[in-house]
């Protein structure tokens, strides 16, 4: 079965992080994201996969090849400017011949695609849109259905009490191929604003595919470490990387841990990591490999990417870190601080509320406290 993932955007919102990468290779305990994606996918037997790209395609293409190592079939199709969801699967129409999954590639779900498809099918839908409950709608697309599951009505961000219903697009869909000759070729289109009203206003069939799954979409630092704490807390089924050496702590090769640091799962320890003298690694905190965590240090519902340099009596706090930043001795990280790739974070400096630091940046030591 064949599957198009929508893969093109610059991931704005998740920068810095999505600096020097795109949003599907941000690591999800310490694995790319659409590794973790192309996993599920093919469990569902969807082993035909098309990447509609656009920014930074070669991170992609570089570090899955064709596919094979991961028991798909990938093809890749680079937009020359952004065509939007709808856009980009019309510009690969020509590959597409049967029923298909369309992914938006930033959500982490464990949705039962066969049962999706099943229902698709036992319906007769030109389009199924897999529907999710939100405590908040205001930012989302809205589907309102009728009782057989039919397609309403769309709305998009609604304003408080005006939407009857909090289930919210969720981005992945069902779809005939023979809807893409709605979509105008070339120019950029979107599905929610565009071929699913279209096919709405032709009364074709299009359902909604409610489900209580887990669902987050993985684009904001925060819901970036939300997924992080509720993937290490269990709520997500999805193996965690390394042998489990205690209660709640995953460690993959070549981890040294001094036997003075105190580690309180979950946590999960990349490749090579060390762990200095009564450094503290608290849950839900993710390592990559070859970090250095200095004594003294404190880590705690942190995601830190490979190569980290955390200098002695640092403190992460809920704060996310690029690949390769260090952190000099001192440093105070808390409350949702991004770091980018290869920032330098000199002695006593003391980040808060939030605050993102640009790739390859330097802060002198002592230049921001509060
Ligand atoms: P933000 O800039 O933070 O909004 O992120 P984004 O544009 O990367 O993601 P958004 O949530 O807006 O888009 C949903 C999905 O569609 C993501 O998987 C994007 O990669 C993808 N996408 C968005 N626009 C395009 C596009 O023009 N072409 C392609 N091929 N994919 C797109």
């Amino acid at each position: 079965m064949k599957g198009v993932m929508l893969v093109g955007g610059e991931g704005t919102r998740l920068r810095p992080l999505t600096c020097n990468i795109p949003k599907p290779m941000v690591p999800i305990a310490n694995r790319p994201f659409l590794e973790v994606m192309i996993g599920q996918l093919k469990a569902h037997g969807i082993d035909e996969i098309i990447l509609c790209m656009g920014y930074l395609p070669d991170k992609i293409r570089s570090y899955f090849g064709d596919g094979r190592e991961f028991g798909v079939r990938l093809t890749y199709v680079v937009e020359a400017s952004p065509l939007g969801t709808s856009g980009a699967v019309k510009n690969v129409e020509q590959l597409l011949d049967d029923t298909c999954f369309i992914f938006n590639a930033d959500i982490i779900t464990d949705l039962d695609l066969t049962a999706m498809l099943r229902s698709h099918r036992e319906r007769g839908a030109k389009v199924t849109i897999a529907l999710t409950p939100v405590e908040d709608p205001t930012s989302y697309g809205v589907v309102e259905t009728a009782a057989d599951g039919r397609v309403r009505r769309f709305i998009e961000k609604p304003a408080p009490g005006e939407a009857t219903t909090n289930l919210i697009n969720a981005g992945t869909y069902v779809l005939e191929p023979e809807v893409l000759s709605l979509v105008p070729p070339g120019v950029f289109h979107m599905f929610e604003r565009g071929l699913f009203p279209d096919l709405l206003q032709r009364g074709d069939p299009m359902f909604g595919y409610p489900s209580r799954c887990y669902w987050i979409d993985i684009g904001t630092p925060q819901r970036y470490l939300t997924v992080h704490r509720d993937l290490l807390g269990g709520q997500v089924a999805m193996a965690l990387p390394g042998a489990k050496l205690g209660d709640g702590i995953w460690a993959e090769e070549g981890v040294r841990i001094d036997p003075t640091a105190q580690i309180t799962g979950p946590v999960v320890l990349g490749r090579g990591c060390v762990i200095g003298g009564q450094a503290r690694v608290t849950g839900p905190t993710v390592l990559g490999a070859n970090c250095e965590v200095g004594a003294e240090a404190t880590v705690e519902g942190a995601v830190v990417w490979r190569n980290a340099r955390i200098g002695q009596r640092v403190v992460i706090r809920s704060s996310a870190v690029g690949e390769g930043v260090c952190l000099a001795e001192g440093a105070w990280l808390t409350g949702g601080v991004v770091v980018g790739d290869g920032a330098c974070i000199g002695a006593d400096n003391r980040l808060e509320h939030g605050a993102r630091i640009w790739p390859g940046k330097t802060l002198e030591p002592g230049t921001l406290t509060f």
